[in-house]
């Protein structure tokens, strides 16, 4: 039988994620919306682009969740996006309730599902998720690490004019401009980063990195990136349908890792058909360690404002 994923959300990054999942032949998709007519209109059109892109799954659109009955994985991608000027954080309160309706709905259906969140404030919406779904917490999966990483590395191999597929990196804490891509631990095939480029030079990519997807809300005006948020989303999606077991940057519940608890933080993790198989805890320097506690204030900042909402 073919796994099912459902994405919650039809809008830029919902679809391109359905579009990337049929692309790959990955699993029937069912997309949900509020929206009446337009999941179910995007849905048939990627549905007829099988044909030419030869791919046999099936897409459906919904605006309720009994479509989505025993969905293997459930895409959260329902929400506002930021606009310009606007921080994710002010995202919160508006996007708590569409995430908690949404895990709602697709629980009702899909007890089984893991739940990979891309609505933002990310971290806090995470947080939301699991504390809606009472999942334990391999099945809760924020999407953010992969994207960021994915910049960093676009910036490098840009700088040093290399393959992106040389470069291996790591961006780690909330998905916010607090988030600290770990320099030390970044190579070009082996290579230390601090061995071909200066650290003026280096800084630079790491604030670019930073502010990478507000640069991207700047040019659109209208919305935030989609394409490479998608492209994340789906790399996750594959590791857990394949049980590939990638090693990947995404927001976990830590329970005493990188010395925190109870909230939702970037963090690389094993990706399997469990979900999170495993949290890898790296070793940091004291330097790296204020950032990470820097930007894990920043994420405990919104839980606490969410647990006063939810009481
Ligand atoms: P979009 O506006 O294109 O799509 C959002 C969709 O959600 C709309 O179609 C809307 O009708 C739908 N929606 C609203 N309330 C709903 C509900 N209660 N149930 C079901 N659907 C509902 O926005 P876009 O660009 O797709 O972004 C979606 C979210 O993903 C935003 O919060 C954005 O900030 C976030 N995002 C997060 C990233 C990450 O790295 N974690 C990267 C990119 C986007
Ligand atoms: C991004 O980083 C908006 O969080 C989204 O592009």
């Amino acid at each position: 039988m073919r796994k099912k994923v459902t994405v919650v959300g039809a809008g830029n990054v919902g679809a391109n994620c359905a579009l990337r999942i049929a692309d790959k032949e990955l699993a029937d998709v069912v997309l949900v919306d509020i929206a009446e007519g337009i999941p179910q209109g995007k849905g048939l059109d990627i549905l007829q682009s099988g044909p030419v892109q030869g791919y046999d799954v099936s897409i459906t659109g919904a605006n309720d969740y009994a479509p989505t009955a025993n969905s293997d994985i459930v895409v959260i991608t329902a929400g506002f996006p930021r606009k310009p000027g606007m921080s994710r954080d002010d995202l919160l309160m508006a996007n708590y309730e569409i995430v908690k309706a949404a895990t709602e709905g697709a629980m009702k259906y899909s007890p089984n599902a893991i739940f990979i969140l891309v609505t933002n404030p990310l971290d806090a919406m995470c947080w939301v998720a699991s504390k809606v779904s009472g999942l334990p917490r391999n099945k809760v999966i924020g999407m953010a690490g992969v994207l960021d990483t994915a910049r960093f590395r676009t910036f490098i191999a840009e700088k040093l004019q290399v393959s992106v597929t040389n470069i291996s990196a790591l961006v780690l804490g909330g998905h916010g401009d607090t988030m600290v891509p770990i320099t030390r631990l970044t190579n070009v095939s082996g290579i230390p980063l601090g061995e071909l480029l200066d650290a003026e030079t280096i800084a630079a990519l790491v604030t670019r990195t930073q502010n990478g997807g507000a640069e991207i809300v700047k040019h659109l005006k209208t919305g935030s990136a989609y394409y490479a948020p998608s492209a994340a989303t789906i790399e996750m999606v594959e590791s857990i349908l394949k049980d590939q077991k990638k090693v990947l940057p995404c927001a976990a519940l830590l329970e005493g890792e990188y010395g925190l608890s109870g909230i939702f933080f970037g963090v690389p993790v094993k990706l399997g058909s469990e979900g999170i198989e495993k949290i890898y805890e790296v070793a940091l320097t004291d330097d790296e360690k204020a950032s990470i506690q820097k930007s894990a204030a920043a994420v405990q900042e919104l839980v606490e404002v969410l647990k006063q909402k939810a009481q």
